[in-house]
């Protein structure tokens, strides 16, 4: 399965992603990835793991759907058959879920659908919560929602900052990211409604 990645900045998830395509944890290729900012670490790493990496300009297009429009032509054009969010920041649009449809993958660092949206782990650590967690879901059009396909959860400490927490989380987000993406492009998930299901638990 051909896979594209859009990112917008550090790029650990990407890189986790590339990493399982190549080493066979996940059965498909991780064709292109395409950031919404020019700046994106992970353009530098797509690259030097083989990856084509292009960055394409928002402010170049007159709206978000035409931004979309770009994004799926591009994404098209290589071929891709599973498009995973990995720190892509940017809404996307119907037109980009309708060209996808059911093939739009996001992780999010938390257990959703709490804490949606920027900083969700501070969000956690303010709200006083004692665990949290990432989950891993098919993308509809509310920012970050749509049915779950996995979670993981992790413990919130006493002495926790955003930035430990953070860090943890992103341990289990590589993990969960790449065990899902590698059932998605096994197809071994199937949705009953909102209910996702694999045939592994
Ligand atoms: C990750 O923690 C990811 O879950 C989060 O952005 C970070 C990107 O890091 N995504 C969201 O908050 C989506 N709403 P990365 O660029 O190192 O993968």
């Amino acid at each position: 399965m051909k896979i594209g990645i859009l990112v917008s900045g550090r790029g650990s998830n990407m890189e986790a992603l590339i990493h399982a395509c190549q080493d066979g944890r996940i059965d498909g290729q991780a064709v292109v990835v395409i950031s919404d900012r020019a700046e994106a670490g992970a353009l530098e790493i797509a690259r030097q793991l083989g990856v084509e990496a292009r960055f394409m300009d928002p402010k170049s297009h007159d709206s978000r759907e035409a931004f979309d429009r770009s994004l799926v032509d591009a994404l098209k054009e290589a071929g891709v058959e599973l498009v995973c969010l990995a720190g892509y920041m940017k809404l996307v649009t119907q037109a980009f879920i309708d060209a996808f449809a059911g093939r739009i993958v996001n992780i999010h660092p938390s257990l959703l659908p709490s804490f949606p949206g920027l900083c969700a782990q501070q969000q956690a650590l303010e709200y006083g919560c004692k665990v949290t967690g990432c989950t891993v879901h098919l993308v509809e059009l509310a920012m970050d929602s749509g049915p779950i396909l996995m979670q993981a959860t992790v413990p919130i400490l006493d002495d926790d900052t955003e930035q430990s927490l953070s860090e943890r989380l992103l341990v289990e987000e590589h993990r969960l990211y790449v065990e899902a993406v590698s059932l998605l492009a096994s197809h071994r998930f199937t949705l009953e409604g909102r209910r996702a299901r694999t045939d592994l638990r």
